[in-house]
């Protein structure tokens, strides 16, 4: 059952995600369809008119497969199937129908790393010896010193705490992430065709693609020698090469393995989550028989400053220059603090927010939005009682985790559930005060952050303009300025003084620029 290339709405263009703008969906987060105070499927189906008309050209769905939730999703029991809580197979399949007859591509999680300690395979392992098959798909070890008491090596959990967990024979097993998320051995040749088997499974139902998960992390270097000492675990920063937890080089072989079955899938594609710094060993993820995209994370990272964000664009495209992939950009997502905040909060996170829109939208590549990037939301501030995310209990409470970018979309109305659920009881608890953000009320609003992307996301699909490579154009101290080679040029003002507009008419500004000027904190695109 390969999927139907003769769909009428969507193009036959092999290459779609090369300028495709990619719309994420925290799937607990977006629409609630059954009133449980949690997002699911059916939330997603009934909204997806709303990201056909916003103008995006696919959907990147996380993880909705059966799952205790101790990650939420990204401890996976049964890569092949559907979490009750998120509805059902038939559910998906109807997602997928509705959501292509809008020329929507859906694309979805895969999580190689780890499974759920649920997962009928860790459950085996337990059950069995030390030394058994059942313990080969995973990274059992016994411990160091004593009795064997001491962790097999000194690696942190990206969450905080040991990599390691004893289980009740004195072995240990490894996991960079929580004990619930025990690391699979991609030596193991059983674990890669299980993960070939998943990627089959959900493109025969007519998927597009696949967001890895821990793209740089499946490999483990021989014999788990200790890492560089560090007292951070990671979860903010890549640590580079004395970090043996990631981007070891047999990582690709698992990258040219994915890339095998996608290339038996005309129109499929794979972004990976890379958390690697350096240009060149980023690139080697893009390959021409591995990743077609792997996200370029520099943008996200970079403060509001003209030379850091000058710096994290150069570094990008530097980083897929030699390669067959183009950049791609992202300024939030469910792992970091939403960019509104990041870049000062309040009215100046939202004005740089609008300006750093225009910036992403303008770069050369594919580009992928956070649900609610396109409503402007800020983090929320939530009480500790509340928090969800693990790194909160495995820190000690020292780090709040994930939690504050991760709140519900306020779609309606003027108070908490604001539209997102029938139930004011929300996963995680929606906050008084947005009722001037909801999808609702900037819909009707032209000067809203919703009506912004909408007109820039329709110039950009309608318009030769943003085409071609870039340039950068001389600017005035504190401004970035650059050009597409079809035309586009785009001016971000960070100089804390207005600046005078350069030639050219004027396609869209996210700021007044009727005086002549750009604001302080804006971005305009003009056609040169
Ligand atoms: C990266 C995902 O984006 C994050 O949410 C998750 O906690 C880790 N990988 C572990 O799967």
């Amino acid at each position: 059952m390969h999927p139907d290339p003769s769909t009428p709405t969507l193009s036959a263009d092999a290459d779609w995600w090369r300028e495709a703008v990619v719309y994420q969906i925290y799937i607990r987060s977006f629409a609630d369809g059954n009133g449980d105070g949690v997002g699911d499927l059916a939330g997603i189906r009934s909204r997806l008119p709303y990201l056909a008309e916003l103008g995006v050209d696919a959907v990147w769905i996380t993880p909705f497969y059966p799952s205790p939730m101790a990650d939420h999703g990204y401890d996976v029991a049964d890569p092949r199937d559907v979490e009750p809580v998120f509805g059902d197979l038939a559910g998906f399949d109807a997602l997928l129908a509705d959501a292509h007859l809008l020329g929507l591509r859906v694309t979805i999680d895969l999580v190689p790393n780890h499974t759920s300690d649920h997962h009928e395979w860790f459950r085996a392992a337990l059950a069995s010896p030390p030394g058994s098959a059942e313990r080969a798909r995973y990274l059992f070890r016994d411990g160091r010193g004593p009795d064997g008491a001491e962790p097999p090596n000194n690696w942190p959990s990206v969450f905080g705490g040991p990599a390691w967990t004893r289980v009740p024979d004195g072995q240990w097993y490894l996991h960079l992430f929580a004990p619930e998320q025990p690391d699979l051995d991609f030596t193991n040749p059983e674990v890669l065709a299980d993960l070939e088997t998943t990627m089959r499974f959900w493109l025969d139902r007519g998927v597009d693609g696949f967001r890895i998960d821990v793209a740089h992390g499946m490999a483990k270097p021989e014999g788990l020698p200790d890492m560089v000492p560090t007292s951070d675990t990671g979860l903010l920063a890549d640590h580079g090469p004395g970090d043996l937890r990631f981007d070891q080089d047999a990582v690709h072989v698992v990258h040219r393995r994915i890339r095998t079955v996608l290339d038996e899938y005309p129109r499929s594609m794979a972004v990976g989550e890379v958390w690697v710094s350096d240009d060149a060993r980023l690139a080697q993820y893009l390959r021409a028989d591995e990743l077609q995209l792997a996200f370029n994370f520099k943008l996200l990272s970079a403060e509001w400053e003209p030379d850091a964000l000058r710096d994290a664009v150069t570094h990008s495209l530097a980083a897929v220059a030699e390669t067959p992939a183009p950049a791609c950009w992202v300024l939030s997502n469910h792992d970091r603090s939403r960019h509104v905040s990041r870049y000062g909060g309040g009215p100046v996170g939202l004005r740089r927010a609008r300006a750093a829109a225009l910036l992403q939208l303008a770069l050369p590549g594919a580009a992928y939005l956070y649900n609610g990037d396109e409503l402007g939301l800020p983090d929320v501030d939530l009480p500790d009682e509340v928090l969800q995310d693990p790194v909160w209990e495995r820190s000690g409470r020292t780090q709040r985790g994930r939690d504050a970018c991760r709140v519900p979309v306020p779609w309606s109305g003027s108070e908490p559930p604001y539209g997102f659920s029938s139930r004011r009881d929300t996963w995680l608890p929606m906050p008084e005060g947005w009722a001037g953000l909801t999808a609702e009320v900037q819909a009707g609003n032209p000067a809203s952050m919703q009506s912004l992307y909408r007109s820039a996301l329709a110039l950009r699909r309608s318009s030769q303009a943003f085409t071609g490579d870039l340039e950068w154009l001389p600017a005035a101290e504190g401004c970035l300025a650059f050009r597409r080679t079809g035309g586009l040029a785009c001016l971000v003002n960070l100089s804390g003084a207005p600046v005078p507009l350069p030639e050219g008419r004027v396609l869209l500004a996210s700021a007044d620029v009727g005086g002549g000027t750009l604001p302080d904190d804006a971005a305009v695109w003009l056609h040169a």
